[in-house]
Parts: C-alpha cells; sequence; structure tokens
C-alpha cells in the first residue's frame, strides 16, 4: 500500500506549524518564527489562514498562540498500522490532505488512473467545498471530524447500485459500534443517526455508463466533535460523537481504519451477493421503519408510512393503502 501525506505547493509549513500547535499549549511568536526560520508578521499571517480553516486560535499578548482545544491529528502511519491490524486490507493509495475542496471530488478526478478493482482512500482534515446530497454543503472544520472517501475504477457497474449509499451506511454503522458508539441507526436513504439527531452521511458518486465502465467513490462524513463556532452552519438536528461517547486520544485514525476496511468488505459482498444480503442488517438499524414519515421528490412531497426497503433498497411507502416505492438518490426523507 502507498501512503502519502499531500502538501499542496505552499501548504508544507502550515502543515508544520498545525503539528506543532496541535498539543494545545502556548507557542511564541518569537519560537515560532524561529522555528521556521520567518518573521513574527509572517507566523502571524499563516495563524490568520488556518483560522479560516475552522481552527480556533488564541493569541495572548507576552504568551503567543495557542488551540482553544489540543488536536488529534491522522497520521498516515498510525493508519497503516491500525489498517494491518483489521488484517489483509490492500489498498492502491492513502492520501491524508490538510486541505482539499472535497475528497470525493479529488478522488473522482484520480479514478480512471486506477487498476481496475483497486480501491484508493483520501481523507482530509478540513474541506473548503465539502458535499452533501442534493446540493447541501458538508460543514467540515479542520481537525473535528471525519471526512472520508473511497474510490474505485470498475469494469461494470453492479446491479441495484442504487442501493449502495445503504451498504456504506451500514458499514459505517457497524465501525462506529465496533469503535464503542452504541444505538447508531440509519435513515434512509444516507443518514447515520442516533437518537433522532444527524450523527454523520454517505455521499455516492458514480460516473459511467450502464454495462461500461465507472467511477465510483463513496463518500463519508462523522461528525465528531463538532466546534461550536462551524455548529451554527447546520441546518438540521445534528449530534457528534463527544456527545454519546468518549473521544479517546487517536480515535479519528482508529475510526477511519475501520470505516474503511467495513467498506471495502461490504462493497466487495454487494458486488457479489447484491443488496438482498444486507436486508436483515438494514431492518435492524431501520431508525423509520413503521413511521408516519414524508418523502421530499424534486417537484413534490409525499406523505405516508415507511415500510422499510425492498430488496433492491428501494424505500416502501404506504401511501393512502397504496405502496410506492422510492429509490435512492431521487428523494430525501424526514421524520415528523
Ligand atoms: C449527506 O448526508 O448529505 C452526505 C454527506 C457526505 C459527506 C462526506 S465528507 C467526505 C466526502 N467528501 C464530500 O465532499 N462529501 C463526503
Amino acid at each position: 500500500m502507498a501512503a502519502a501525506v499531500e502538501a499542496a505547493p505552499g501548504t508544507d509549513i502550515q502543515q508544520a506549524l498545525i503539528e506543532r500547535l496541535a498539543d494545545g499549549r502556548f507557542h511564541s511568536g518569537t519560537a515560532l518564527a524561529a522555528a521556521f526560520g520567518l518573521s513574527r508578521g509572517a507566523i502571524w499571517k499563516r495563524i490568520q489562514r488556518l483560522a479560516a480553516f475552522g481552527l480556533d486560535i488564541e493569541r495572548v499578548r507576552g504568551r503567543g498562540y495557542r488551540l482553544a482545544a489540543p488536536l488529534d491529528l491522522l497520521a498516515a502511519q498510525t493508519l497503516c498500522a491500525e489498517l494491518a491490524a483489521t488484517g489483509g486490507i490492500v489498498l492502491q493509495s492513502l492520501d491524508i490532505l490538510p486541505v482539499v475542496d472535497s475528497t470525493n471530488r479529488w478522488l473522482l478526478e484520480r479514478a480512471p488512473g486506477l487498476p481496475a478493482g483497486e480501491a484508493a482512500v483520501c481523507l482530509a482534515e478540513c474541506q473548503t467545498a465539502g458535499r452533501g446530497r442534493r446540493g447541501r454543503a458538508w460543514i467540515s472544520p479542520f481537525g473535528a471530524n471525519l471526512y472520508l472517501s473511497v474510490g474505485w475504477h470498475l469494469r461494470d457497474l453492479p446491479p441495484d447500485v442504487g442501493a449502495l449509499s445503504l451498504v456504506a451506511g451500514l458499514a459505517a454503522a457497524d465501525a462506529l459500534e465496533g469503535s464503542g458508539f452504541a444505538d447508531i441507526g440509519l435513515k434512509w436513504p444516507n443518514d447515520l443517526v442516533h437518537e433522532g439527531r444527524k450523527l454523520g452521511g454517505v455521499l455516492v458518486d458514480l460516473h459511467g455508463q450502464p454495462g461500461g465502465a465507472c467511477r465510483l467513490v463513496i463518500g463519508i462524513g462523522i461528525n465528531v466533535a463538532m466546534p461550536a463556532a462551524a455548529a451554527g452552519a447546520i441546518d438540521q438536528p445534528w449530534i457528534d460523537l463527544e456527545s454519546i461517547g468518549t473521544v479517546a486520544a487517536g480515535l479519528r485514525n482508529r475510526l477511519a481504519a475501520r470505516l474503511i476496511a467495513a467498506l471495502l468488505e461490504a462493497v466487495n459482498r454487494f458486488v457479489i451477493d447484491g443488496f438482498e444480503a444486507f436486508l436483515p442488517a438494514w431492518e435492524r438499524r431501520d431508525a423509520v421503519a413503521g413511521s408516519a414519515v414524508q418523502v421530499s421528490l424534486p417537484d413534490q412531497t409525499i406523505a405516508g408510512t415507511a415500510l422499510g426497503v425492498d430488496g433492491q433498497g428501494a424505500l416502501r411507502l404506504c401511501v393512502g393503502g397504496e405502496i410506492k416505492r422510492c429509490f435512492s438518490g431521487e428523494v430525501s426523507l424526514r421524520t415528523q
């Protein structure tokens, strides 16, 4: 497996500065300037740029700079060791980017160069244009949460491909529970929820023709410890892992490794066995089955009772005694 920490030109000092501040202690402008061979003014400018990525940095006269809370950074070496411990995972590449617009977009661009069937992984500490479903933004402040994408170049499209976001959600829920976070539910088609609030989401990007080769990228975002300053921009009830359980040091690396392993295993199984094989697991985690719901389509909203999903991953909705099937990617759903 090739592991690389990619730094865009000019960001290497930025990355080193973040690593130095990650301990949450004070670092004087003079000491930082000496360490990086820059003027104190240049350090100040770089600190301001870091603040624009969502890092909360205090500046105290006479003491210097410090992060409001220590950072538990992603580290390729740690992640590779964790992956090795999960056993038998072979990746084409693993990239950890300090800042990117969107890990899904970054991988989509690279997928055509991948050997057929081999998986590439990209994680970022911060996304400046993180994408959610239906054109929404995914709030992605620096070092706080997990932003992870896995990409493939496949020779042909798997059948029932619309069910992939459900399969990815199941894999993520298993990885979270394996890391000690209980009661993780799934709200069709792609929301990870805890007590009715959104903990994470899945975004599947698929480019290709039926019967031909395709580029597939599955992105997963998990709220780990959402800073208050970023939370204001979230437009729906949300929760993070910190509010559910203990976020110990090293958790983001361990959880990322579990997510990657679970996702690869689930996608391989899906390609062979189809979604039917995942139905019992979905039924156990279905957070809305039996509830009165409304499904928003691009041009209308349908109210009904959710009856779970079928063997293709379509939502079954009872509307006035009639059963309607809603397909992944076309609708969103909110309980009310
Ligand atoms: C949703 O629930 O609307 C889907 C959210 C998906 C967010 C993840 S974060 C990693 C990957 N990169 C993106 O730009 N989006 C996905």
